[in-house]
């Protein structure tokens, strides 16, 4: 990955609490290439985890040796810094980044394509429908929001995709999202990408899987951490190499009171996704919550992915 000097160009307000940023080297010159889907991480000052944002193409910029990159962000109510540091962004201002990374790329095969995306999920599809409309492909893009006044870029994603673009408002019953009637209308071997929240992409999964999909046709990106569920409770996690013993409570992960405690766990994604955080359970059964391990793997129970997965017993013993 590169490190990048960027300089704020341009912020335009996309929807009440979306911005949109256009960046550029902030030494001049072409930036490093990229393909649909992948993100950058911003350093945010005072955090000490960069905030990962997904490039957005609407299709006016190449992938490859581009001029400018550009960043769609959401002012999140509980922001912990890192879309306030953003939104409090102004022309001129320079940040820091790595990248660009992708760890939601498109596949390449052959047929046609279902790109869902809910709120600021937009950003990443959208990058896949520019490149998908360029090759010529054949696509279909649906966009959900709470309400259509909340949902960004639609002029240029409408000028991009005409009507292969599908708007869905949750306060218009008319464009209502049928996942159910999508789903049983795709031809054999469509892929479906989807990014957004955690509902969104757990119904997607759920939908490909009562079909019978093979679990390869469907990719997607959640954009959100854990969060915790009705229903959670504290558990104990005993390490055994340290012989640490901590009690995780109801609204931390085992990883961040690991952090807290200032023990130095390996981790990326942080929302259940890569794997890297993974640990072998020794004793205990781990509540599953992640997308990385097998339906099989997660029901031998020796693994588990501390970012995301909690227990279903009182104490959990990790080998770390
Ligand atoms: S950090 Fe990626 S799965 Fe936990």
């Amino acid at each position: 990955m590169h490190t990048l000097k960027l300089i704020v160009r341009e912020v335009r307000q996309e929807s009440p609490l979306i911005r949109s940023f256009r960046l550029e080297s902030a030494d001049g010159g072409v930036l490093p290439a990229y393909s649909p889907g992948a993100h950058i991480k911003v350093q945010v000052p005072g955090l000490h985890d960069p905030r990962n944002y997904s490039l957005i193409n609407t299709g006016s910029e190449p992938f490859g040796a581009p001029a400018q990159y550009r960043l769609g962000v959401r002012l999140e109510e509980n922001s912990q810094g890192g879309s306030r540091y953003m939104h409090a962004l102004k022309v001129g201002e320079v940040i820091t980044a790595q990248g660009p990374a992708n760890e939601f790329p498109l596949a390449d095969h052959p047929g046609s394509t279902v790109l869902i995306a809910g709120g600021i999920g937009i950003t990443p599809i959208a990058s896949m429908a520019a490149s998908l409309a360029s090759k010529g492909s054949h696509y279909t893009l649906h966009y959900s929001g709470r309400s259509r006044s909340q949902l960004a870029f639609v002029d240029a994603l409408r000028a991009l995709a005409g009507d292969r673009l599908v708007i869905h408002a949750d306060d218009d019953p008319d464009s209502a999202f049928h996942l159910d009637a999508l789903l049983d209308a795709a031809p054999a071997g469509e892929h479906v990408y989807v990014c957004g929240p955690k509902g969104l992409i757990d119904a997607v999964i759920a939908g490909a899987k009562a079909r019978d999909w093979d679990s390869r046709r469907v990719h997607f990106e959640l954009f959100t951490a854990a969060v915790p569920q009705a229903g959670d409770g504290a558990f104990e996690v005993d390490l055994k190499q340290s012989g640490k013993v901590f009690t995780i409570p109801a609204d931390k992960t085992i990883l961040e009171v690991l952090e807290e405690a200032g023990c130095d766990p390996m981790y990326d994604c942080k929302r259940g996704e890569c794997g890297v955080c993974q640990a072998t359970v020794l004793e205990g059964t781990p509540d599953h919550r992640d997308y990385y391990l097998s339906e099989a793997e997660k029901a031998k129970g020796n693994v588990i992915q501390i970012c995301v997965s909690r227990a279903k017993s009182g104490r959990l013993v990790l080998d770390l």
